[in-house]
């Protein structure tokens, strides 16, 4: 861990890159992460303010750090904004820096040629400096901004999800193709 006193986005890429050289398992890669990624959320001086704001009419995403082993970007959501339940084919830790976000998670339990059934397993809301990990097994959610004003989260992912093929589902569990558009990393 990085000893300077304000722990920098550039600390948490070192880090990160030292933690997905030990560990291959997604179980120890994100729960050595998350103690570092809620640090860094404490400390959103640390990434530069344009990356932090969404653009008129759209969700914000920006592209923070892309390597062979993790990738880490910046997701604002605006009021109301969501995203039904979806997976990710790969761990992921989410922290957020500003506001709230909701956060429901689903045991997906196939049903048939394109459905399935969902029950929920929990609605967490994860405020300012809270942290999420998504491992195999449990890395179906769905996100959700409730409030009246933008959440800006931290998303690390051990694949580039861009181009990435997944899997979402609607609420009635009628599952739908994802395949994520640049940066779309959430
Ligand atoms: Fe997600």
């Amino acid at each position: 861990m990085a000893t300077t006193e304000t722990y920098t986005l550039s600390d948490f890429i070192d880090d990160l890159d030292r933690i997905t050289r030990e560990e291959t398992s997604a179980h120890r890669v994100t729960e050595r992460t998350a103690p570092l990624l809620a640090r860094l959320v404490r400390n959103p001086g640390s990434i530069p303010a344009e990356y932090l704001k969404s653009p008129e009419g759209q969700r914000g995403r920006y592209i923070l750090h892309r390597a062979p082993r993790f990738n880490i970007t910046s997701v604002v959501w605006r009021p109301g904004d969501r995203a039904t339940a979806h997976n990710h084919e790969t761990w992921g830790v989410i922290g957020v820096i500003e506001n709230e976000i909701e956060e429901t998670r689903y045991r997906v339990t196939e049903a048939g040629p394109g459905r399935a059934a969902l029950e929920t397993l929990s609605v967490t809301r994860h405020t300012a400096g809270g942290v999420s990990r998504l491992v195999p097994g449990d890395e179906v959610h769905g996100m959700y901004n409730p409030t009246a004003r933008d959440t800006i989260e931290i998303h690390v992912y051990g694949k580039d999800l861009a181009g990435l093929k997944r899997r979402r589902w609607e609420a009635d569990g009628t599952e739908k193709p994802l395949v994520s558009d640049k940066y779309l990393n959430c």
